[in-house]
């Protein structure tokens, strides 16, 4: 049976801009789209990403965003953190939740973080306890949990290996991402199964990017096995630098009208998400990569 609610968790201001080519985003305008994001009602932003700004240029002002943001009550914005230095950086701006993110693949591991996915988890207990005294909350990423864009399939089995590793450390949810969008359905629901036999379907959420369309029925396919917590991102923005030709995230606005149409309800006003889609593409000189968007068009 499907979630009768579903919560969305908006990657655009992390996800979303992480990859853009080209000039480096201002600051302000990061700092506007995360304002319009939480005035459309969306209540977990991913705002910014405190990683090495060698790494990921577009994601060097994560304090100047952080700190600049007029944070809205029942809000929640977070941000990456790859290690203790993303942390104090995040805990200095005063977060109230972060994340952690690791992978399914050995290779995908070595060019994202620079390090083995066993590595990575050593580097993660730091945070994570870190992060308990700071009364902060952690989420974890696996990557590459329906294909690798080095080693071509992964076992839903390492999945479940690496999202139970996470659990046990302390976060409080695992959000699954089709880094490179190649999944489809059946496999999807493969891997939610293998990794629901480790951590509980209700502590799980779905981060599926769209580079082959197949983002929206494999959400489908995984709602159909309990997974109520959706990553998207507003207009389809985004992808991951270490993944290349991978595609942005499943977009909000198709994501809200598909949810729409199931009668599941998110609280979120789906023209405001659509304009406010126009608007941020429109700064970087484009228009949305959703289909319900283009279909609706922008009223404002
Ligand atoms: P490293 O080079 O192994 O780290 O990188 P290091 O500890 O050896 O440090 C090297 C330099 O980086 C030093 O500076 C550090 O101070 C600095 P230097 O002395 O050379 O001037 N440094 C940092 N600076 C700022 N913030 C930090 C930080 N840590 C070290 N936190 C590291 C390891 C993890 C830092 C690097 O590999 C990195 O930043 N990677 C970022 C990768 C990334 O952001 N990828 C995109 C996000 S993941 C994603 O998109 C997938 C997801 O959406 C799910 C999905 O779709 O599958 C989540
Ligand atoms: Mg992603």
């Amino acid at each position: 049976a499907l979630p009768q609610q579903v919560r969305l968790f908006e990657m655009g201001p992390r996800d979303g801009l992480q990859n853009e080519a080209g000039p480096i985003i201002a600051t302000a305008t990061k700092i506007e789209f995360i304002h319009r994001l939480a005035a459309a009602g969306l209540t977990h932003i991913e705002a910014a990403s405190f990683v090495s700004p060698k790494w990921v240029p577009q994601m060097g002002d994560a304090s100047e965003v952080m700190n600049g943001i007029t944070r809205q009550p029942g809000v929640v914005y977070s941000t990456l953190t790859p290690n203790l230095k993303g942390l104090e950086g995040a805990l200095a701006a005063g977060v109230e939740e972060v994340a952690v993110f690791g992978a399914a693949s050995e290779s995908f591991s070595q060019k994202n973080i620079n390090c083995s996915v066993a590595e990575s988890l050593e580097r993660f207990e730091p945070v994570l306890e870190r992060a308990r005294e700071a009364n902060v909350r952690v989420r974890g990423y696996v990557s590459c949990v329906l294909g690798c864009p080095y080693e071509g399939e992964i076992a839903p089995a390492k999945v479940a290996e690496v999202a139970k590793a996470l659990y046990d450390m302390g976060c409080y949810e695992i959000s699954l991402g089709d880094t490179i969008g190649t999944g489809t359905p059946l496999a999807a629901k493969r891997m939610i199964e293998a990794v629901g036999r480790e951590v509980p379907i209700n502590r799980l959420a779905a981060h599926f990017h769209d580079t082959y369309g197949q983002a929206l029925v494999n959400l489908y396919a995984v709602m159909e096995e309990g997974v109520a917590v959706i990553d998207a991102a507003t207009a389809g923005l985004g992808g991951c630098p270490y993944a290349k030709g991978a595609s942005g995230n499943v977009a909000t606005e198709d994501v809200l009208y598909l949810l729409q149409g199931l009668g599941i309800d998110t609280g979120i006003d789906l023209q405001a998400v659509i304009d406010t889609g126009y608007w941020i593409t429109g700064e970087l000189g484009r228009k949305p990569g959703s289909k319900v968007a283009l279909a609706k068009g922008c009223k404002i």
